[in-house]
């Protein structure tokens, strides 16, 4: 590792790889871990710290890999153990740290724990895996995250919860034997080697006691609103012990393992609590990627954000895009009647304006990559990929789309294969056989990143060029503060040591300069 110095996660940019979509090596059209080692080069010279793995376990795939039937090995589709453990050796010799994706909430309904349940039937301890309950009805009024009631019904009358799809059961964290299989899981993966955990939906795991009805079921999936009492599924306090025991673990491990929580909790001074210095290391800054991109906004997000995760002496993230949401060159791109980030667009909807989007993706990153904390970037926004807007129907897998009747058409849209070299099979050299789970659509050829390396002015460019220098003048671990003189309602400017950066949200222009 060419990085030794200590709390390299305080300042890290992290690059998140969606392994389906990355790059496929037996050209299956489903992207795979051997696929990934032979790209990781391309990685290091883009001029990222590490990568984190969207899940790659084995998994009957229907919420794309955060169904998983079982932690500790790799699904077929993706490879083998010895594969990974290539990637992984791969990586470390590059100098990249890897994270891997830790789905604790939930498992697939093909998980042996769930099967065992259901064998054992009613009021067995294989039950007590998961939250089960009697009754002619739903227990209570809780909505999954995709759509419809939280609750389904097995044939032998008892229902369970699952806060995303029927086929992800929530686990009952009350449960000792539960956290002791995930210790475990954490120490397989870290005895492997791995630098950490990507954890998915860890404000899920609490349920209050007695899981009783929301008391706004319109609000079931909404964020915590100050003053009000935590959502009876979302929040609770009794999560933080686990993730105390988790850093503990991590801590016992040489190399600063780290965890950076998926918790989408806010407001931000809530947030803080998740990264006291005894629990995640890092949480994603969903407050900034959900910020509408104005001058008075994005100022009012990035104080709260230093203030709140300075309280307990930890680095603010930044994100602008991921596997969830739309992807900011296309969410940027005008008002075209969207209301929520986590939903793309489809081929009926109005569309946005991708140049404009383009523009304002690349202002947006450049101005984020200036300032001080981890940065975490999602694969293909270094190529200015925008969304893929028109995909049919006929091709859609989110189980958002199904579970809504196609009302709400899901992210599939971010989650296309990348472009590697332009015209190399119809997926671009995302394999040699033009096979892809989700069709690129065809401006994907024009965005290939052979078209990009060493093209001035490239996206690709801009991004290598701004990591360097964030590299270099080590801006991730710099200082912050604004220059009060140049800021106005359509423009922020901001110092990091010697570096000047200036953003104007009507030209959608961003500068850098120096200073000695
Ligand atoms: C997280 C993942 C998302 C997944 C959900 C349920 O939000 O990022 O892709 O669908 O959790 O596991």
């Amino acid at each position: 590792m060419d990085s030794p110095q200590l709390d390299w996660w305080r300042s890290a940019v992290i690059y998140q790889i969606y392994p389906r979509s990355f790059a496929d090596a037996n050209g299956d059209g489903m992207g795979d871990l051997p696929g990934i080692t032979s790209r990781l080069d391309s990685l290091k010279s883009l001029g990222i710290d590490a990568v984190w793995l969207s899940p790659f376990m084995r998994s009957p795939q229907k919420d794309a890999g955060y169904d998983v039937s079982d932690y500790c090995d790799v699904d077929p589709l993706f490879g083998t153990l010895a594969d990974f453990d290539e990637m992984l050796n791969r990586a470390h010799e590059l100098g990249l740290r890897v994270l891997i994706d830790l789905v604790p909430n939930h498992t697939s309904d093909q998980h042996e724990w769930f099967k065992r349940a259901v064998a054992a039937g009613p009021g067995s301890p294989e039950r007590e895996f998961y939250h089960f309950r009697d009754g002619d009805v739903p227990p209570n009024n809780w909505q999954s995250m995709f759509g419809g009631p939280a609750w389904t019904q097995l044939p032998d009358g008892q229902w369970y919860c699952h806060l995303f799809d029927s086929s992800q059961p929530d686990l009952n964290w009350e449960n000792p034997a539960v956290e002791k299989a995930f210790e475990d899981i954490l120490r397989f993966w870290l005895d492997r080697g791995v630098d950490g955990f990507r954890v998915d939906q860890p404000h899920a795991m609490g349920k209050a006691a007695g899981l009783p009805d929301h008391p706004d079921v319109e609000r079931a999936g909404a964020g915590f609103i100050e003053g009000e009492p935590s959502p009876p599924m979302w929040f609770q306090e009794s999560v933080h012990p686990i993730f105390r025991k988790w850093r503990a673990i991590l801590d016992s491990y040489p190399g600063e393992r780290a965890m950076c929580g998926e918790a989408y909790v806010l407001p931000l001074s809530f947030m803080a609590l998740w990264v006291r210095p005894d629990e995640f290391h890092q949480t994603f800054n969903f407050r900034y990627l959900d910020s509408p991109w104005t001058a008075a906004d994005i100022r009012k997000t990035i104080d709260e954000s230093f203030d709140a995760f300075g309280s307990v002496g930890a680095p603010s993230t930044w994100v602008l895009s991921n596997h969830d949401v739309m992807r900011h060159a296309s969410r940027m791109g005008g008002d075209f009647g969207r209301t929520t980030a986590s939903d793309g667009v489809g081929p009926n909807d109005p569309q946005p304006d991708a140049e404009l989007g383009l523009k304002r993706a690349v202002a947006a990153t450049l101005f984020t990559l200036g300032l001080p904390g981890s940065m975490y970037l999602y694969q293909g926004e270094e190529l200015g990929l925008p969304e893929h807007t028109t995909l049919e129907p006929q091709f859609r897998q989110d189980p958002t789309f199904a579970r809504t009747n196609g009302a709400r058409v899901g992210r599939d849209g971010c989650r296309v294969t990348l472009p590697w070299e332009s015209g190399v099979g119809a997926a671009n050299g995302f394999n040699t056989t033009g096979k892809s789970w989700l069709p690129q659509p065809q401006i994907y050829a024009k965005y290939a990143r052979d078209l990009q390396e060493g093209v001035p002015g490239s996206t690709l460019e801009t991004y290598k060029q701004a990591l360097r220098t964030r590299k270099e003048l080590n801006l991730g671990h710099g200082t912050f503060e604004w220059v009060d003189e140049l800021c106005t309602d359509s423009v922020l400017a901001y110092r990091n040591g010697s570096l000047l950066v200036t953003h104007n949200f009507e030209t959608n222009e961003t500068t850098w300069r120096f200073s000695s």
